[in-house]
């Protein structure tokens, strides 16, 4: 299967964020927790070298703890602050100021050393588009909303919300493009939602899913579906299709309206709860 992806504006948006970088002390990456490597664009560790990191894993409502576990884990290992967090229903947001602080602490002693005192951190959100930025930063910053305007020396028009009296949020998020050579990247990306279904297909799509959902729970697939001893994903996609009645007109089996329904649930988390990739998937430790 390829994938093909058009990434429109990403030199401008890269400038910008590079510029919008500047001004803050701490970037705040949110990846999505069934598929934390791929859903993360590898520039932004070049980009957020010099600065304190923190990685919200979002969606883990719908990813499997275990996972959501070992992939926090690798992330911490490599020097960032971790939390999983469900922005829609607002599960483990609690976590976050305390992260902050921790994650902004030599800057914070640093201010104080240079009697800076109560100066507040000021953070950036940043993701690839569809992974929960918005969603986040209204139920972070929800009730805080109180805009502080603009300050000397910060570029024209930036808008910071003051969040409490020691963290300020820029009030747009720093939107990255996926970014991939890997087709099983690409393939991941499509699965969760976050490359346009028109361009793909969709029955191949589907019989990739299956595999991957066969692997980690053959038992959640068959009660789902009320499969018997069904393994191949064809058989699969088949059993799907004549078990939910996906039909033609006249009786024949609708594959591509199984496809369909087999992707949409595993998005709702109706199949059950996945994380498409390890670490080790890509030899990261
Ligand atoms: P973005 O700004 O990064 O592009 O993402 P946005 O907040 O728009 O979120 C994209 C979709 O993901 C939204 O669903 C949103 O509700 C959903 N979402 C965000 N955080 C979570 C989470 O932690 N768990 C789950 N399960 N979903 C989450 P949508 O279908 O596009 O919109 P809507 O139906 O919620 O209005």
């Amino acid at each position: 299967m390829q994938f093909q992806w058009y990434p429109g504006h990403m030199t401008k948006a890269k400038r910008q964020m590079q510029e919008d970088l500047k001004l803050i002390d701490l970037v705040i990456e949110l990846v999505d927790a069934r598929i934390p490597f791929s859903s993360r664009n590898p520039d932004i560790d070049e980009l957020g070298k010099n600065k304190a990191r923190l990685i919200l894993m979002n969606k883990a409502d719908l990813a499997d703890p275990g996972k959501t576990e070992i992939w926090s884990n690798y992330f911490k290992s490599r020097g960032c602050f971790v939390v999983c967090i469900d922005a829609r229903s607002k599960k483990g947001m609690k976590a976050i100021q305390n992260e902050i602080m921790e994650a902004c602490r030599e800057k914070i002693e640093r201010d104080l050393r240079r009697g800076i005192k109560n100066r507040p951190v000021r953070a950036m959100v940043v993701g690839i588009p569809n992974v929960g930025k918005s969603t986040f930063i209204n139920t972070y910053a929800g009730k805080a909303c109180a805009k502080t305007g603009n300050k000397p020396g910060v570029t024209k028009g930036k808008q910071w919300i003051r969040l409490n009296k020691n963290v300020e949020l820029l009030d747009t998020p720093g939107i990255l493009w996926p970014k991939f050579e890997d087709q099983k990247v690409g393939l991941h990306l499509a699965l969760i939602g976050s490359i346009k279904d028109e361009i793909l297909n969709i029955d191949e799509m589907s019989l990739a899913l299956i595999k991957l959902l066969m692997r980690d729970d053959p038992r959640a697939v068959a009660a789902r579906y009320e499969l018997e001893e069904e393994t191949d994903a064809v058989e699969i996609l088949k059993s799907v299709a004549k078990n939910r009645g996906c039909l033609k007109k006249g009786e024949e089996l609708d594959y591509s309206k199984a496809a369909a329904l087999i992707i949409d649930e595993f998005r709702s988390g109706k199949i059950g709860r996945f994380t498409l990739e390890l670490p080790e998937d890509w030899e990261l430790s």
